[in-house]
Formats: C-alpha cells, structure tokens, sequence
C-alpha cells in the first residue's frame, strides 16, 4: 500500500504546508538555542577552562561559540515568530496563515479574554512565552558584537533558563488537567522535548565547533577528547529521556504494535522511530570504537592519532548524526492527530499493569545505558587496542 493510499483510507490527515515549516522551525530553533547553550553549559564551558589548555585553542573555539550562539538567537527569534503566527492560524478556524502573520491579527489572539474556568487566558501565557523568545534571542544575538563576547560565559549561562522557559511557559495549563494522566501527558512531553533538543542541539553545536580544526593547535586532541568524553555523557542522559517520555507519547497516540503500519500517524512514528535508531547506532560507533580509542591515545601521548580520531573521525559520525537528527525534525508535524483515532481504538487507560511494563522497560533501557558506560570504558582501560 502506497502512502496515499494509507493516508486515504486511514483517515490521516496531512497538515498543511506552513504547518509542517512551522513547526519544524519552531522546534529547531529551540534545538539551536536549548542544545547551545546546554551544551556550552556542561561541556564547553568546562573543557575551556581546565589548566593546560593552549591559549590560541580556548580563543578560537571561545569565539567560535560566541558566533554559533548569535545565529541560534536569530534562527529561535525567526523561528518563533512564525510559530506564533502558526498558533494564530490555527485559533482562527481557517484564517490563511498570510493572515496571521499580520500584527493586528497576533494581537487580537493574544489579548483575547480568558476561557471560562480558565486561572489565566491562553493568550497571556503566550505573550509570556514570546516576550521570552525575544529576551533569550536578545541574549544571544548581544555575541555578534565583538566587545560583548568577552561576556560569553554570562550571556550564555542567561539564555540557557530563558530559552528552557520558552517551551515550558506554553506547556502550563490554563485550566486545571482533568487527572493525573494530563499531568503525566504535560510533563513527559517537556521532558521530551527538552531531552530531543538538548541532544540534536549539541550534537549540531560540537559538529559546528568542530571545523575550527585549521586553527588550532597541535595538541587540541586533548582538549577536544575532553570535549567528546563530557558531551557523552549529556547525550546518553538526553538518549534515556527521550526513549522513555517517547515511550509514553507513543501510548497515548497508538493502540498497538500493527497500527505503526496500518495507519498514516503509525507509519511517521514508524520513521521517526527509526531514524532515532539509527542515531543511536551512530552514537554506539562513538562509544565503543572512538572513545576508547581516543582514551587510549591520550594515555600513550600519541598526539597525531588523538588529533586525527577526535578533529576529523569523531565529527564524521556527528555529523551523519546532525544530519538523522534534522530527518527528525522534519518527521514531527507529520505526527498529527493519532493513530489510535485513525484505527477506532479505545483511548488509553494507564492501569497498574500499563504501569509495570513501562517500567520494566525503563529499567532495562537505564540498565543498558548504565552496561554502555561500562563496557566503554572497559575498552578504553585495554592495553591492546589499536591506536587509530
Ligand atoms: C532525537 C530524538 C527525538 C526528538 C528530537 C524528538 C522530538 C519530538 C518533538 C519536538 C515532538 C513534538 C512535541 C510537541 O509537539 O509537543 C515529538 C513528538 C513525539 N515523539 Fe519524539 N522525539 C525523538 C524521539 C522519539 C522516539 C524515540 C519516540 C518513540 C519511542 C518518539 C515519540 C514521539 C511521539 C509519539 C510524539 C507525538 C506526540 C503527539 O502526537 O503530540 N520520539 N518528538
């Protein structure tokens, strides 16, 4: 069956062209700033500054960062004013989305009066959101400015909480959730989000980082081994989120393992599920065959092979991750509606048993995260491994 077809006789939907740009862009601005400024957090930020970094290096990489960081604030400001013209489409019950670009219709949609019941109106939770888009782009667009950039640190360590607060803002109800399964429903899709973004936003931000190759110095393998071994860890905390809060978003939206391939939402997650097991397989390549190679050249001093491992094998594989990575987000406003609908099955109903095997598969997935580390760092403690 042909994916028209599936679309045609499974009811799906296909969202509309500025949909799918929207939200898409939306959720890649928010990898740009979230995964920057996270991963300039936990990972560059320390790596810089451990005593016997050559001085060249840390500047050059410190501006590097500085100038990602200024083109992540204009792709999130950019972004998110389109996202919310999307928002005002949608709202407006087949309002063209050149209509909604319009700044009266925006302001007409955020200063409209709260719903009945509602603690706050929809619109000043938005109003809050954007005034956050536009302060934590402010924050990092400031890093164009060469005199600015000396302030790096500050203005990233700024932008990391407003950019987070961007998507958590929009995520808080304005009516009290009906049960705890709303609850649930709000939070695994934050803990989703964020993981996702952290993770793809990093992965682009080190791979970017990664082209100053030609100006660094001889011993920057060292350094970049650091930077490899700390971003990591980020990603298999960022892997283990996103499985599980993923775990749960796709209960709710699909009522067995058929509908993955009888319905046109199935069918996306489908995609979207492979290309994140294609990341991951990437990410095991970095685990089990760079690093413990990269560990073990940097015990036997071999600088010409650490250079080589970390400056130019490691950012290959990231960057066939950015580029999985960028497939995902393309994939996710194709998950409209669900396939549960599309398929007539029941709603979901989270039971003790649905609980029991959601954690036994969560332990599993922490057991092999936690087997990953080890079995990582086994290698790396071999003696005879090959160097390069
Ligand atoms: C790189 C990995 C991933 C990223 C960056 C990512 C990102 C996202 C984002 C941004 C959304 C939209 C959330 C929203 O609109 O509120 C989403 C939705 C979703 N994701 Fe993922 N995701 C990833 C992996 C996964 C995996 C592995 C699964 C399944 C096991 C999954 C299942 C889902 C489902 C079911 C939804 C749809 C929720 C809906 O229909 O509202 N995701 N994802």
């Amino acid at each position: 069956m042909t994916l028209v077809h599936l679309a045609a006789s499974a009811g799906y939907t296909t969202p509309p062209l500025w949909r799918i740009l929207t939200k898409s862009g939306y959720f890649l601005g928010l990898s740009g700033a979230i995964g920057a400024t996270v991963t300039h957090a936990t990972t560059v930020r320390p790596a810089l500054r451990t005593p016997g970094n050559v001085r060249g290096d840390v500047d050059a990489l410190r501006r590097r960062t500085a100038l990602y960081l200024a083109w992540a604030g204009v792709v999130l400001l950019v972004s998110g004013y389109f996202q919310l013209a999307g928002r005002v489409a949608r709202a407006g019950k087949g309002m063209p989305f050149g209509e909604a670009l319009a700044p009266g219709n925006i302001g007409d949609f955020l200063s409209a009066p709260a719903a009945k019941g509602a603690w706050v109106a929809q619109g000043t939770l938005y109003v809050v959101q954007n005034a956050l888009v536009v302060l934590a782009s402010a924050a990092l667009i400031a890093l164009f400015l060469p005199r600015v950039r000396r302030h790096l640190d500050a203005l990233a360590l700024t932008a990391l909480p407003l950019s987070l607060a961007v998507t958590l803002v929009a995520a808080i109800p304005a009516t009290a959730p009906k049960d705890a399964d709303k609850v649930f429903d709000l939070i695994f899709d934050q803990v989703h989000i964020v993981s996702g973004t952290v993770w793809i936003g990093g992965l682009a931000g080190l791979a970017a980082l990664a082209t100053t190759r030609g100006l660094l110095s001889e011993s920057a393998g060292a350094l970049w081994a650091d930077l490899w071994r700390r971003f990591s860890l980020v990603a298999l905390v960022c892997v283990g989120a996103v499985l599980t809060s993923g775990l749960w978003l796709s209960w709710k939206h699909v009522g067995g393992i058929g509908q993955l391939w009888t319905t046109g939402y199935g069918f996306f997650l489908l995609v979207k599920i492979a290309l994140v097991l294609a990341m991951v397989a990437a990410g095991g390549v970095n685990q089990f065959w760079l690093m413990p190679r990269i560990a073990r050249a940097r015990r036997a001093d071999a600088t010409a092979s650490l250079t080589h491992l970390t400056l130019r094998h490691f950012p290959r594989v990231v960057w066939a991750e950015v580029a999985l990575g960028m497939a995902v987000l393309a994939v996710i406003p194709f998950l409209s509606g669900s396939a549960r609908s599309e398929a007539g099955s029941p709603q979901p109903v989270t039971s003790g048993s649905v609980i029991a095997v959601g954690a036994a598969l969560v332990l599993t997935l922490a057991a092999s995260l936690y087997i990953t580390v080890r079995t990582s760092d086994a290698l790396a403690r071999r003696e005879n491994l090959a160097v390069a």
